[in-house]
């Protein structure tokens, strides 16, 4: 790792050690028990897995950080200084039908800011992470944002709505609004670490996604931010922590994007 920074150190230990187990179980997807969480939100046992051995890990290096994952909740809340936000997978519905498009996603937050992020994709091998002040990084190379500097002829990357979103509509229409205005189709992948992972390096060029929640994002956006991004909450009036509204993009196209989304008109 390029960075010679004790937090990243541990969570690239964390996450190798669980990605060891979680590229088995990949492997063996037919096999997999799954048990269900609720419509639309399905989690393995892979998941579990994976996500015992990052928090065991990182729970050796820190007792008492307080940790905030997806499966477990809260461990050690009182802890308001030093908190690590897990993902263990993201991109569950891929993994589980056999699509290699997954991560792990770790963040790192000091006083409720984010300072690092790491999100990794095992399957073709990229690490990505970054530590506030000091840059973004895949494997070893330096990252930044792509220079695009028209949203018409920008690549976006989207997501959702979840299966029990009450704004469905809200979010198709939005959806629809913003490709019609944009000449490359918005891909969606399913992945929102991925997703920020590839604005990050600027193989996107935004991202934007209604009703996320801060594990899918905590390491994204100190990537993004690192990379020379932006990321910004469209608050529509709500405060929900799990119901955050993202908008991440280089800075050339952010403020363009951002008003497309507000815009109320869809455009033929
Ligand atoms: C999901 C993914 C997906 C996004 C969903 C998330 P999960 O996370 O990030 O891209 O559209 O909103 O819930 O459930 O695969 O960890
Ligand atoms: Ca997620
Ligand atoms: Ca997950």
């Amino acid at each position: 790792m390029r960075i010679n920074s004790p937090k990243l150190n541990i969570m690239y230990k964390a996450c190798m050690k669980a990605s060891k187990s979680l590229i088995r179980d990949f492997g063996e997807i037919e096999n997999l028990q799954v048990s269900s969480k609720g419509p639309g939100d399905f989690v393995s046992s892979a998941d579990k897995r994976t996500e015992k051995i990052i928090i065991d890990e990182l729970l050796k290096a820190h007792p008492d950080y307080c940790i905030l994952s997806e499966e477990s909740g809260f461990i050690n809340e009182k802890n308001k200084t030093n908190k690590w936000i897990i993902d263990p997978i993201d991109g569950t519905s891929n993994f589980l039908n056999g699509i290699p498009q997954f991560a792990i996603s770790i963040g790192y937050e000091e006083d409720n800011k984010i300072k690092n992020g790491l999100i990794y994709d095992p399957i073709k091998n990229e690490l990505f992470f970054a530590e506030s002040g000091s840059g973004a990084f895949l494997n070893n190379s330096r990252i930044r944002v792509s220079k695009k500097n028209k949203l018409k002829n920008s690549l976006i990357g989207s997501g959702g709505p979840r299966s029990n979103s009450k704004i469905k509509d809200e979010i198709f229409h939005e959806f629809l609004k913003v490709s019609k205005n944009i000449e490359i189709p918005v891909r969606k992948f399913g992945s929102a670490s991925l997703d920020l992972a590839n604005v990050a390096c600027g193989r996107f060029d935004g991202f934007w996604q209604n009703e996320l929640s801060y594990w899918d994002i905590a390491a994204g956006i100190i990537l993004v931010k690192e990379a020379g991004g932006f990321v910004d909450f469209l608050d529509k009036g709500n405060n929900d922590s799990q119901k955050l509204n993202l908008v991440a993009s280089n800075s050339l196209i952010h403020q363009e994007l951002i008003d497309l989304i507000k815009k109320n008109i869809v455009k033929n």
